[in-house]
């Protein structure tokens, strides 16, 4: 074939795309230090600082934080203020130090070296087509899975998400048998183990790393009413035990997330409501790019976490972070027996939400 002369123009503009990627992975990896050093925590309490205020804070190398701090405010993380000061504003504050605002976001850059250092074992994936579970991320892996998603279980899944469901919130006043499916780190299953104590709360997950935080967290929080199983070992009960079941983004991150939805409807009541989060996807690759601003991003993240775990089993369906869309999931819980499917809208920026039932 034939290559066609280079333009000019567009050759700058290509190579500014490319090198405007590299700029964002430094970005990030500088993000991920100031998140491990505590430095946006220390510049949301100080205010605008330069790099001699800073090390004064924090006891660091001043030329060094200098290097960190002309990073940030050349990406815009931080602001600049003059005179070689920089600030966290409101809402850095918000996404970078406050660890409990629903907005916090520094905790999906915890584990970004653990994430980038897979890449030296794709290579081999993608000849083989067999993916990596969780676990190869390390434990670092587990705990940036936690950070990051823990502050919307935090801030709104007891006091917004559970009072939409109907009939959930006075079955768990009551007391009834709760099960998370793919729980992590278990956040979720202890914000609602604190909230309802009249219930028992059962976590089932297959990832040695994420199912250790579990313990230690529920250790913290003193919740004698919640449980986390080895998915593997210990398989989710099938005796129409639970009134409640949760899945909180984890389906499309499954070998056989078909086989889980019908050991799901096995173990639920025939009163019983299953509640899905899952990520917000188009069932093209078009209305994806079109309609998800993060597509790159989340294709990325697919091919390092997502898509790696739902294909570690050779036979694995390979769903991927943006492979579960409404209509497939719709399917699918019919598939597995299930009769009603619900949307519900909570407003959440990624994850798109179901109600089904028996
Ligand atoms: C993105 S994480 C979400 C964890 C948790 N639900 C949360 O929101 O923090 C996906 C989880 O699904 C788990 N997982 C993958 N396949 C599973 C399976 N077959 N059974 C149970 N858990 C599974 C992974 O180990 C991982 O902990």
């Amino acid at each position: 074939m034939a290559t066609p002369p280079l333009d000019p123009d567009r050759l700058k503009d290509y190579a500014k795309l490319v090198f405007g990627a590299l700029g964002g992975a430094m970005t990030a990896s500088m993000i991920c230090l100031g998140d491990r050093l505590g430095l946006y925590r220390t510049l949301a309490e100080a205010g605008p600082c330069n790099s001699r205020e800073l090390a004064d804070q924090t006891g660091l190398s001043e030329r060094w934080l200098r290097e960190w701090l002309h990073q940030q405010g050349a990406a815009g993380v931080l602001d600049y203020r003059g005179d070689d000061r920089f600030e966290l504003t409101a809402e850095g504050r918000a996404v970078l130090a406050d660890e409990n605002h629903p907005a916090f976001g520094a905790g999906f850059f915890g584990d970004l070296p653990s994430q980038l250092g897979i890449v030296e074992r794709l290579p081999e994936v993608f000849r083989s087509g067999v993916g990596l579970p969780y676990d190869a991320l390390g434990p670092e892996g587990a705990r940036g899975i936690e950070r990051g998603l823990a502050p919307w279980f935090r801030a709104l899944l007891v006091p917004l998400a559970l009072p939409r469901v109907k009939g959930v919130v006075d079955a768990l006043e009551a007391g009834v048998e709760v099960a998370d499916v793919g729980c992590g780190a278990g956040i979720a299953l202890l914000e609602m183990a604190k909230a309802y104590p009249r219930s028992h709360f059962h976590g089932y997950d297959i990832s040695a790393h994420a199912l250790a935080r579990a313990e230690e967290n529920r250790v913290a929080a003193g919740a004698d009413n919640a449980h986390f199983y080895d998915a593997a070992r210990d398989p989710l009960p099938e005796d129409g035990r639970f009134a409640f079941v949760t899945t909180f983004d984890c389906l499309h991150d499954m070998t056989h997330p078909d086989a889980v939805m019908k050991q799901i409807r096995r173990a639920i009541a025939p009163d019983g409501t299953w509640l899905v989060a899952d990520i917000k996807a188009r069932a093209s690759y078009e209305e994806n790019v079109a309609e998800n601003p993060m597509a790159a991003m989340m294709y990325g993240t697919s091919i390092l976490t997502c898509l790696s775990s739902a294909t570690s089993e050779p036979d694995g369906l390979g769903l991927g972070t943006l492979g579960l869309h409404p209509k497939l999931a719709q399917e699918l819980a019919l598939a597995a027996g299930f009769t009603q499917f619900e949307p519900l809208d909570l407003g959440h920026p990624v994850n798109a939400f179901y109600v089904i039932r028996p």
